[in-house]
């Protein structure tokens, strides 16, 4: 084989949390990120120190206007079928379905929006490949039981993702269970909900956390496939490999343990069963998890279907803790890759990093993969009549194609597709703002929400297209 797959699946990604908006529409109730404000105390919420999630008077909202989706979504797909998408990575919102996330019956007004929106997919052949949790969680839920450091999450995550099953049977194909599923133990609020209480063993809340929302994984891919045995249902995590600072054994360990950080959840969702690494150090630490009757059978009997991850760049980690002193508190940063470019947003652009990594996870797993984000934030400013030329996406994305093509063809990596982040600009996850912009569609909207909304086409949706069409061979 010397191209790609004919049925490789291109597209992008979006989450609902990031574009929606209509945040009081429809019955639809708050959700966790919902009450974060953009700005210098983000990132305390993320990491699930603040206790206090009402509306502050003086800060900022954005995520409830997102890029308004909810009402132009149609206008929004064309696009994506204009550029000839195959697949179209969304996710869908807890609270639009359970308002609250403990009713006994779902909102008909919410399922209907999804309803509308699979829709309007179809009419252009785009699949829907559906994350049921992109770092979205009913508020409600959040408040009363403090996200999945309560088992009672996994019952309500049960609910909402049956009810999704039921619904959209024949209509969704491909499903991730939650976004970015390693991140619970680094910023547990985004990605599970969890506000930690300063009461208690910050470690061992984490630790309940990453048991609950892997049990929910593991029973929502048992659902998935009792309703419908042909649903292919996938985990997500944050991926990206790390590199040794030196080829000092010291360093070499350091990367061994620091890429654990991601295998611990993909090898329970994968292999069905907690390392033993992880047991160790558990045991070390004195945590335990909280198994109950069957949960070890729960996760032995329902690994996922394929494995899919975000890829941004590959990161440093040195075994010399004083060096790693500065990327300690932040986990998006990376000690300085001699080898590679100037750090932009806290990453070095890694495009052979992605070949690396793909083999890495494929070598492991043996399971088919699928890389549902990649791209880089850019700060293009649209003028009226001028071609908004975004050329550094190109860039980007030509040399992480290259590298894709390059596991797929030469080293056998089953890829089942690529759907790049943010293929409209969105709010970002970690600073809210527009203005750090991914996508091929421009949205006239600044960080402190002027703007007409417009969409306008950049400079890289027509190079997409044609990437599109040519199935990856004209980059
Ligand atoms: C991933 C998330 O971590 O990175 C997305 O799944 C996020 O939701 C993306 O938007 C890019 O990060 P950021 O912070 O630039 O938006």
């Amino acid at each position: 084989m010397r191209t790609l797959p004919k049925d490789f699946l291109w597209g992008g990604a979006i989450a609902a949390n990031q574009v929606e908006g209509g945040y009081n529409e429809d019955g639809r109730g708050l959700a966790s990120m919902d009450v974060v404000p953009n700005g210098k105390n983000r990132f305390q919420y993320m990491f699930g120190n603040v206790q206090d999630l009402s509306f502050k008077e003086d800060e900022k909202y954005p995520v409830l206007n997102g890029i308004d989706f909810y009402h132009r979504y149609k206008e929004d797909i064309a696009l994506f079928a204009e550029m000839g998408f195959k697949v179209l990575r969304l996710s869908i919102s807890w609270s639009r379905i359970f308002p609250r996330g403990d009713e006994e019956r779902p909102n008909e007004k919410g399922l209907q929006f999804y309803d509308d929106v699979f829709k309007e997919l179809k009419k252009y052949h785009i699949e829907p490949l559906v994350t049921i949790s992109h770092y979205d969680f009913p508020l409600y839920l959040v408040k009363e039981y403090g996200g999945f450091k309560s088992r009672k999450m996994v019952d309500f995550y049960k609910k909402y993702a049956t009810v999704l099953f039921k619904r959209y049977k024949g209509i969704v194909h491909y499903w991730l269970t939650f976004n970015e599923i390693n991140d619970t133990l680094i910023l547990p609020y985004l990605s599970a909900g969890v506000v930690i209480d300063p009461n208690e063993d910050k470690e061992q809340q984490l630790y309940n956390a990453a048991h609950h929302i892997l049990l929910a994984s593991a029973w929502t891919v048992k659902i998935g496939h009792e309703i419908d045995p042909t649903n292919k249902i996938g985990n997500m995590f944050a991926g990206g490999t790390w590199y040794p600072y030196t080829c000092h054994p010291q360093d070499v360990f350091a990367t061994i343990t620091k890429n654990r950080d991601a295998f611990f959840f993909c090898d329970v969702q994968a292999r069905g069963y907690y390392p033993s690494y992880k047991l160790r150090e558990l045991e070390r630490k004195g945590i335990t998890i909280p198994f109950e009757d069957n949960d070890k059978e729960i996760l032995k009997n329902n690994t996922i279907d394929f494995l899919s991850f975000s890829y941004y760049a590959t990161h440093v980690v040195s075994g010399d803790e004083k060096l790693n002193e500065e990327i300690k508190n932040n986990p998006l940063a990376t000690l300085k890759n001699p080898y590679l470019g100037e750090i932009l947003y806290k990453r070095q652009d890694d495009p052979m990093g992605l070949r690396n990594t793909l083999n890495m996870y494929y070598d492991r797993y043996q399971k088919p993969l699928f890389i549902v984000e990649n791209g880089t934030g850019t700060n293009e400013v649209y003028v009226e009549g001028k071609e908004i030329n975004d050329e550094r996406h190109i860039e980007y994305y030509r040399e992480h194609i290259k590298a894709l093509k390059d596991a797929v063809i030469i080293d056998g990596v089953d890829l089942m597709g690529y759907t790049t982040w943010g293929c409209i600009d969105l709010l970002s996850a970690s600073s809210c703002q527009m203005s750090k912009r991914y996508g091929f569609i421009y949205v006239d909207l600044d960080d402190e929400g002027h703007g007409t909304m417009n969409r306008y086409r950049k400079k890289s949706f027509y190079w997409y297209k044609k990437v599109i069409e040519t199935n990856g061979e004209d980059l």
